[in-house]
């Protein structure tokens, strides 16, 4: 039931902080990933890794860009990232050592089941499945699995499914690393056991997103802006407005703003941009200047220490400080609850988005 929540939406996302303690439950050694938790094959699997594939659609998708950005830099594995109704028509080359991961909230999306067979003729070396439910076709079906432990999610918007793949992401590519004999991160484990505590501080923002969220309900377009890692949650916080508010939304990687996008940018613009404090931020925050000449109006969620100060026309929204590996996760909560009040205050259908099905079964 969603007890005392308005909508199965709004209870899934403040679920996250328990979820994704469930996610890690069992799965961390003092400084460590458990490899075992990817069931008794893996260590030989990740051992042979030279490449990982993965494959999904929707939000699944948007977890499996994260992926690379953390499999290319953590665990120095080079990834291609695809949607599953293109790859299932192409002709992969496979390159020799090829992991093939399929992620998958419900694990009995079309698509996705279908590229999971359409892999099993190639050469891949095997397949994990990262999945929330078990029992699932994609679990069934494939050699590894990982659950994302994430509980039933009953809103069509996918939230702490989301949170808990990128979790369960994270475990891949720090026991991939491990196995490979490389870098072990006992900062990022240490930061994975903070992260519930972490992103329950952002939740606590909700009020204040709130009154943000005041900003769109008149709004047909957003644009929605990040670097690096962040373009996939800027992705993310762009279908999840479009899926539950109907406000056209578009994301882009911030670089890309003066190579077209720009065009679009006037007052009546609102663009959204995740604003952590990582290697990319000046270059952001060029960008966002390039935003405010065109009298833009900026909405910035903000690392604490980043010193982006709110002025007449930009709104900063402040979160606390976590690890740079971890911010992409965390910086998806506010996302996930702007398209929320969004969404109420234009009075649609939050959990049951016109159109959509919540497990898509046919191709
Ligand atoms: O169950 P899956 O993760 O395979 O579903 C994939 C997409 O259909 C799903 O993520 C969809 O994009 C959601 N409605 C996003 O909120």
């Amino acid at each position: 039931s969603k007890g005392e929540y308005r909508h199965y939406m709004l209870k899934e996302i403040f679920e996250q902080p328990k979820v994704i303690e469930a996610a890690l439950e069992g799965r961390l050694s003092a400084n460590s990933v458990l490899v075992e938790s990817f069931g008794p094959d893996a260590q030989a699997l990740f051992q042979r890794t030279r490449q990982v594939h993965i494959i999904a659609c929707g939000t699944s998708y948007h977890a499996g860009l994260v992926a690379r950005y953390w499999l290319e830099r953590y665990a120095g594995v080079p990834v291609q990232v695809e949607v599953a109704s293109e790859y299932r028509y192409r002709h992969p080359v496979v390159p020799e050592g090829t992991l093939f991961v399929s992620l998958s909230q419900s694990g009995e999306t079309a698509d996705t089941l279908a590229a999971l067979r359409f892999a099993k003729t190639l050469d891949y070396i095997g397949s994990l499945a990262i999945c929330n439910v078990p029992g699932s076709s994609l679990v069934r079906e494939s050699d590894i699995t990982l659950m994302t432990r994430a509980g039933p999610e009953i809103g069509v918007a996918s939230t702490k499914a989301f949170t808990t793949q990128l979790v369960a992401l994270m475990l891949l590519t720090l026991s991939v690393s491990k196995a490979k004999g490389q870098a072990e991160y006992p900062d990022i484990i240490a930061a994975l056991r903070t992260l519930p505590e972490v992103c329950q501080r952002v939740l606590a923002l909700d009020r204040q997103i709130e009154i943000l969220s005041q900003a769109f309900a008149e709004k047909h377009h957003a644009l929605f802006l990040g670097r690096g890692a962040h373009y996939p949650i800027a992705l993310e916080g762009a279908l999840k407005l479009k899926e539950i508010s109907y406000i056209h939304a578009e994301a882009y990687p911030a670089g890309e703003l003066k190579h077209g996008p720009l065009a679009l940018v006037d007052s009546e613009m609102p663009v959204i941009s995740v604003a952590p404090n990582d290697d990319l931020l000046e270059k952001l925050k060029s960008n966002l200047q390039e935003v405010r000449a065109r009298g833009g109006q900026l909405f910035v969620f903000a690392d604490e220490s980043v010193g982006i100060n709110a002025q007449e026309d930009i709104r900063v929204l402040t979160l606390p400080h976590v690890h740079e590996a971890l911010a992409p996760l965390l910086y998806t909560l506010p996302l996930q609850l702007l398209s929320y009040h969004v969404a109420v205050l234009k009075g649609t259908d939050v959990d049951q988005p016109r159109n959509l099905a919540k497990s898509v079964t046919v191709e």
